[in-house]
């Protein structure tokens, strides 16, 4: 089922509660073919199946997020989780290509969350991510200050 990102953050309250919890298979297509899964975990944890982050990255929102994390593995085997929220004046860059694409007024951030273009002058936040297991967990504290 192909969704866009309105639709598919709408329809995610009305989910059973059961196919939330263990939803880390749970993809809809948007944002030029980045897929949306709806991560485990609570409070500032979000936790995916790692087998479930491809290097194209994919997006991480679950109800009560107002924009998504997006994660993705790097060609060292790390990982990388970003808040894709503008740091110009909050709107939802999509991925595109090699770089995030801010509809509202332009801005362009690289993969690792770097201006690329203005006018956002701040890096989109970062977040660590940490390997449990077969599981990924991204937490929700911002990092690009330490
Ligand atoms: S809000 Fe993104 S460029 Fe203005």
């Amino acid at each position: 089922m192909v969704m866009n990102r309105r639709d598919f953050v709408r329809s995610l309250p009305v989910l059973p509660t059961g196919l939330l919890l263990g939803a880390s298979a749970l993809s809809v297509s948007a944002c030029a073919g980045t897929p949306y899964l709806s991560p485990r975990g609570s409070g500032n944890q979000l936790v995916v199946s790692a087998a479930n982050v491809p290097e194209a990255g994919v997006l991480l929102q679950r109800p009560g997020m107002e924009h998504p994390v997006f994660v993705r593995a790097t060609e060292e085997g790390a990982y990388t989780a970003l808040l894709v929220r503008c740091t110009h004046q909050g709107c939802q860059p999509d991925p595109v290509g090699d770089r995030f694409v801010c509809p509202c007024h332009g801005s362009e951030f690289d993969m690792e969350g770097a201006v690329l273009r203005g006018p956002a002058e701040r890096p989109l936040p970062r977040y660590g991510v940490a390997r449990a297991g077969e599981d990924l967990v991204v937490t929700l504290q911002e990092m690009n200050d330490e």
